[in-house]
């Protein structure tokens, strides 16, 4: 029965463990296959030809293993492959995006930030998006310059990201910016540290209880809940496994894997 097939998720590293525990809050007797493809990180410098290979990759791997739906935990790959997934494969795809449409209708003082890597600000659907939900409001776009390599290599080392963080803000606050639209599923992980950097009053936004939501809903669509009582998870990575099990707890069954 497809019902008790995992969920698949993918991402360039550890970002999408914030959808994979949001996941496992929201439906825990849904099982799962995360593949970090921490080899190739990050995908944001790469090209979208390079981008669209490896996304086609990753989920062929999670359709290998038995995998009923797949979920791109990577607003990169989401922005630059998610077109040419759902051409490739038939089974149910989500994506990720950043929410700039709720930050850009709630916002009062016009001027939102939105923090990603450069191929997904420089990708055809983030485009399309905020320009057809800017109405008037702008967009202060910020470049994460380096943030996932950091988080890869040393996970979260507060001096220097807080460093890295001052420096890609600071501009924003001058814009009087009162969302902050995170754009990348490892900045999830910055939420804390940015906290300490801007005003209160200034809100941040991330998109993964979108994404569960959309998950819920296509399992109902295709009927293809689970009717199993205990998850089974598995996390393939196929790097470095060095920081990986910081961000998972001891029930999650981790293993090096080769695409
Ligand atoms: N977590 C990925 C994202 O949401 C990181 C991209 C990268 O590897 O540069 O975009």
């Amino acid at each position: 029965m497809a019902n008790n097939y995992p969920i698949g998720l993918f991402d360039s590293g550890i970002g999408g463990i914030s959808i994979y525990n949001e996941m496992k809050n929201s439906l825990p007797t849904e099982s799962t296959i995360y593949i970090a493809d921490n080899l190739n990180a990050p995908y944001g410098k790469k090209t979208e030809k390079e981008i669209i290979q490896l996304s086609i990759k990753n989920t062929q791997k999670l359709i290998d293993l038995g995998c009923k739906l797949v979920v791109v935990a990577c607003n990169t790959a989401t922005t630059n492959a998610i077109e040419v997934l759902r051409k490739n494969f038939n089974l149910p795809i989500v994506g990720i995006e950043p929410s700039i449409k709720p930050a850009m209708l709630e916002s009062k003082t016009n001027n939102i930030g939105v923090l990603a890597t450069e191929k997904t600000l420089s990708s055809n659907l983030f485009q399309k998006t905020s320009n057809t939900f800017s109405n008037g409001v702008n967009i202060h776009e910020q470049i994460g310059y380096d943030l996932v390599n950091i988080i890869e290599e040393n996970g979260i080392n507060e001096k220097l990201l807080n460093l890295k963080l001052n420096g890609y803000i600071q501009p924003m606050l001058k814009y009087n910016i009162d969302h902050l639209v995170l754009g990348c599923t490892h900045y999830y992980f910055l939420k804390d540290i940015l906290r300490t950097i801007l005003p209160c009053e200034v809100k941040i936004l991330d998109s993964s209880r979108a994404v569960i939501k959309r998950v819920q809903t296509l399992l109902e669509i295709y009927d293809l809940k689970t009717n199993i009582s205990k998850a089974n998870n598995m996390f393939y990575f196929t790097g470095n496994g060095l920081v990986i099990s910081d961000f998972l707890t001891n029930e999650d069954k981790i293993s090096k894997i080769t695409i």
